[in-house]
C-alpha cells in the first residue's frame, strides 16, 4: 500500500516549508519527499492549500474502556481522535479496572490494533488501584508498552511515594506524569474558588491546591536530578513556578489543555455542568498566562484531556455532576482559532505543541515530524475552513462539550495513520 500526498505545505516544528512539496507513504514510512513525484499507481490524496502538519500526539485522554463503556470505548474514542487528527494518544489509567498490571496494557494495545485508527499508549497507574500508597510493577508495565505512569484523575498526595515513584521511574527510564491536586486544598470544590464561585453559591477549588503539588514536583525532581511532567496545568503561578524551574535546568515539562487557554470561570454562570472541569476553569489573568507559557514554550505541550461522561451522568446538579469535558475534536479547532489566528503561536509552534514536543516528552522517536524515514502519521489542516462546533457532528460517544455552538476558523481535512488514510471530511 502506497500513498502520494500532492502539494503539500509542510507545518515542522523547526521549518515552515513555504514551496509545496510532494510525500511518498510506503509500508507505514514516509518514504520520499520531493518537489514532484510521478502518480504512478499511488492512492493519491490532494493537499493543495491545506497545511501538512506531523500527526498531532495527545498525550492526556481518558477513554474509559475497561469500565465505563457506556462513557467512551478504544472505539469510539480513537474514532473521534482521528476525526480531530490525531495519530497517537496517551489514555490514563483512571478506568475501572485501574491500568495498574500488564495485562490491561496489553489488552488495551490489542483492542487499539484492531480498530487500526490510531497509535495507543495506556498510561499505566504509578500506584497500585490509584490508591496512593504502594508503587506499580512499572517495568512489567513498561515492558507490556506503556511510555509513561501517572495516577491521573488523583494526585500522587505522598511526598514519599512520589520521590520513590521518581527515583523508580528513573531507573527504568519511564515518564511520570502527575495530575497536580492537593484534595486536602480543594477540599470538595467544584470550581474555581472567586468570585464567580462565591456569586454562584458554589464551592471553590483554590488555586494552591494546585501550586502546591506543582513546586512540590519541581523539587524533588530537582533533588532527585530526575523529568516529571505536569498535567493540564491551569494557573499563572504554575506558569511563573515552571518558568523558574527551567531556568534552573531542572527536568520539567507541562501540558496544557484548550479549555485552560479558551474559557473562565466565568463560563460556569449557567451552571453547564460541562463546564465543570479538574482543574477548574480559572480566571482571565490565568488564561492569559497559559496562553503565555505556551508561546514561550513554558508550557511544552496541548493535551486536551478528553473526559467523556454520559448525559445521564452529567444532567445532574452541579456538586454531584462528575468533572470533565469531550476534546479530541475541538482540540485543532481552537487552537487554530484562539492561538494561530490570534498570533499567540505560529504555525511551526503549533506543530511543536501538538506533535514535535509530545512526541520528546511521551519518547516516541519516529514521531512529530514529516520527515524520510520516519512513521508515516500526517494531518492535514484546512486552516481557512470555518465550522460550528455541534453535538450530532460528535463521534465520541459522550456529547459534554461545552463548545457546542462556537464558531471556529481551521479545520481537520485527512488524518493518516501509519500510512493509511484514518479519517478524511
Ligand atoms: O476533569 C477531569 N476529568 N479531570 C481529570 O483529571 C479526570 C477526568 C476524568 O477522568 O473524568
Amino acid at each position: 500500500m502506497t500513498l502520494l500526498i500532492k502539494n503539500a505545505i509542510i507545518v515542522n516544528a523547526d521549518k515552515l516549508h513555504s514551496k509545496p512539496q510532494d510525500i511518498l507513504l510506503e509500508k507505514g514510512k514516509i518514504a520520499k519527499i520531493a518537489a514532484s513525484i510521478p502518480e504512478g499507481s499511488h492512492k493519491i490524496v490532494d493537499a493543495k492549500n491545506k497545511l501538512v502538519f506531523p500527526g498531532l500526539i495527545d498525550l492526556h485522554v481518558h477513554l474509559r474502556q475497561p469500565g465505563r463503556e457506556d462513557k467512551e470505548t478504544v472505539e469510539t474514542g480513537t474514532r473521534s481522535a482521528a476525526k480531530g487528527g490525531f495519530t497517537s494518544i496517551f489514555c490514563m489509567p483512571n478506568t475501572t479496572p485501574v491500568i495498574d498490571n500488564a495485562m490491561i496494557v496489553e489488552a488495551i494495545i490489542n483492542e487499539a490494533k484492531r480498530v487500526g485508527l490510531v497509535n495507543v499508549y495506556p498510561v499505566g497507574a504509578i500506584t497500585r488501584g490509584q490508591m496512593g500508597k504502594e508503587l506499580t510493577d512499572m517495568a512489567e508495565l513498561k515492558a507490556a508498552g506503556c511510555k509513561a505512569l501517572s495516577d491521573d484523575g488523583k494526585c500522587v498526595e505522598s511526598s514519599q511515594v512520589m520521590r520513590l515513584a521518581l527515583e523508580y521511574s528513573k531507573m527504568i527510564e519511564l515518564l511520570l506524569i502527575q495530575h497536580c491536586q492537593d484534595h486536602t486544598l480543594t477540599a470538595g470544590g467544584v470550581m474555581n474558588e472567586g468570585y464567580h464561585s462565591m456569586v454562584l453559591g458554589l464551592k471553590g477549588d483554590p488555586g494552591i491546591a494546585e501550586t502546591v503539588i506543582v513546586a512540590r514536583d519541581i523539587e524533588l525532581a530537582h533533588y532527585l536530578k530526575t523529568k516529571v511532567h505536569l498535567a493540564h496545568m491551569s494557573l499563572k503561578r504554575s506558569v511563573e513556578l515552571i518558568r523558574f524551574a527551567k531556568s534552573q535546568g531542572i527536568q520539567v515539562t507541562a501540558e496544557a489543555c484548550p479549555h485552560h487557554f479558551t474559557l473562565t470561570d466565568e463560563a460556569v454562570k449557567g451552571f453547564d455542568t460541562s463546564t465543570k472541569v479538574n482543574p477548574p476553569l480559572r480566571s482571565p489573568e490565568d488564561v492569559a498566562a497559559i496562553r503565555e507559557g505556551l508561546k514561550d514554550g513554558t508550557i511544552d505541550c496541548i493535551v486536551t484531556d478528553h473526559a467523556p461522561h454520559t448525559k445521564e451522568d452529567k444532567e445532574t446538579g452541579f456538586d454531584n455532576a462528575p468533572f470533565g469535558m469531550i476534546g479530541l475534536e475541538t482540540s485543532v479547532g481552537l487552537t487554530m482559532t484562539e492561538l494561530v489566528h490570534k498570533k499567540v503561536l505560529t504555525l511551526e509552534q503549533m506543530a511543536d505543541r501538538m506533535s514535535a514536543a509530545p512526541a520528546r516528552v511521551g519518547g516516541l522517536a519516529t514521531k512529530g515530524k514529516i520527515a524520510e524515514g520516519l512513521d508515516a502519521d500526517i494531518t492535514i489542516i484546512d486552516p481557512e475552513r470555518e465550522w460550528e462546533v455541534r453535538v450530532e457532528d460528535f463521534w465520541s460517544k459522550s456529547k459534554n462539550s461545552p463548545f457546542v455552538g462556537r464558531k471556529l476558523k481551521g479545520r481537520v481535512e485527512v488524518t493518516i495513520c501509519g500510512g493509511k488514510v484514518t479519517y478524511q471530511a
